[in-house]
């Protein structure tokens, strides 16, 4: 499979094999763009915490089709500015673009269920690859892209006119969506975020269908479909496991500094009911997020050895400090939200409902408040107020 063509069938095999691909046009798209062609200048390869940089230039023919149709993310960018030809040697760095998974965004492309003419805006035009999907799916005069990098938004444009794909490229803050092209049948976001803007439920015609990844831990994060009602609002379900780099007007900003000054002072110490150690686990994860959101978890070791578990909420100043004891854990709380009061709630709400999985989550949006619950406990709902 030496040429662009056999990759792509290749890849169509795949994506059928395992269920994501189904609908006859989108596996004509996906045999017809070549992915390789949005991955200049290069990529990034893991290599186990650094990053080799590879670019055509440096590999054979062959070799740089097997990279470009690998069934896996492909990093374009680190660090918010670094590309693979300004490297020679493997470099550390966070990625802050990339050709996400096949089996992500044409999974993703599917669940929009969207008919040919509809008019789609996509947040977070990365390479462009799967804006050049839906190009060749509804026509590019239908896609609104949005990127907040300049650069990245640049490549991606010209690769997409390299296909004669004139979308409407727009380099931004997709976070306001796109306004002048409004309004549309389907939203997509290929960053995630840590909830729905409200803009793009008011940029979405009645009926219309916004897809996006929630969260804002690096797991423990969910696909959202919600459809736009006649009220104004929209309303869905998480339908499964997602997981995209943040948007980056939304990026978390790390814990930082001395933690044993951020946990000086506790309001109450008792023993956890709930090893703190379940937040490993996905759907905890994303319950916890739910339950208090803007909270991290963040590990340490100290100088003796011992492991240390927080949960911190920078904004109100609030955390949670566990620490092993006897066989269980220790939970040290201050400030004015008792975290893991509020997630540990949640956790035992949701075991004795008997752990249902993500997928059980449903939401609803207005302009005013983000509702998440799951049927059958009413202490399996949250609400979230922007007023
Ligand atoms: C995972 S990549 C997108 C993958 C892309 N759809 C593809 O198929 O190649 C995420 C992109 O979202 C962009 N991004 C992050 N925050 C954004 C924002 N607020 N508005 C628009 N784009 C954003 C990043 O710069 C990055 O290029």
């Amino acid at each position: 499979m030496n040429d662009s063509a056999s990759q792509r069938r290749h890849l169509v095999e795949l994506l059928t094999r395992d269920g994501v691909l189904t609908s006859p046009r989108l596996r004509d798209a996906v045999e017809a763009v070549p992915r390789e062609l949005f991955l200049h200048p290069g990529v990034f390869l893991d290599e186990g915490g650094v990053w080799r940089p590879i670019t055509p230039d440096g590999t054979s023919p062959s070799g740089w089709l097997e990279i470009a149709y690998r069934y896996d993310t492909l990093t374009t960018q680190l660090d918010g500015h670094l590309t693979a030809e300004q490297v020679r040697e493997p470099v550390r760095g966070v990625p802050t673009s990339s050709s996400t998974m096949p089996s992500t965004v044409v999974g993703m492309i599917e669940h929009l269920d969207v008919e040919a003419g509809g008019r789609v805006l996509e947040i977070g035009t990365g390479t462009g690859y799967s804006a050049a999907l839906m190009c060749h799916l509804l026509g590019a005069d239908n896609v609104t892209t949005v990127e907040v990098d300049p650069g990245v938004a640049a490549r991606a444009d010209a690769a997409l006119e390299t296909l004669g794909f004139s979308a409407w490229t727009v380099t931004g803050d997709g976070l306001l969506g796109y306004p002048s092209n409004a309004p549309y049948d389907r939203v997509i976001a290929t960053c995630a975020v840590r909830r729905i803007p409200y803009t793009w439920v008011r940029q979405t015609r009645s009926g219309g269908i916004v897809l996006a990844t929630l969260g804002s831990w690096p797991y423990g994060t969910g696909l959202a479909r919600v459809v736009v009602g006649d009220d104004d609002g929209a309303e869905g379900r998480i339908i499964g496991r997602s997981s995209f780099m943040q948007a980056r007007a939304q990026a978390v900003v790390p814990v930082a500094g001395d933690l044993s000054a951020r946990t000086a002072y506790a309001d109450s110490v008792r023993e956890a009911k709930v090893p703190p150690a379940c937040l490993d686990d996905w759907m905890p994860a994303f319950l916890a997020q739910l339950a208090a959101p803007g909270a991290q978890l963040v590990r340490a070791t100290r100088s003796d050895g011992t492991r240390l578990l927080f949960l911190f909420d920078q904004e109100r100043e609030s955390f949670a400090q566990f620490t092993p004891r006897d066989g269980g854990w220790q939970v040290r709380q201050g400030g004015p939200t008792a975290l893991w009061d509020t997630v540990e709630e949640a956790l035992l709400a949701w075991q004795a409902a008997g752990r249902p999985d993500i997928d059980a989550v449903r939401l609803r949006i207005t302009a005013r408040t983000h509702t998440y619950w799951i049927a059958g406990s009413s202490s399996l709902r949250w609400e979230h107020r922007l007023v």
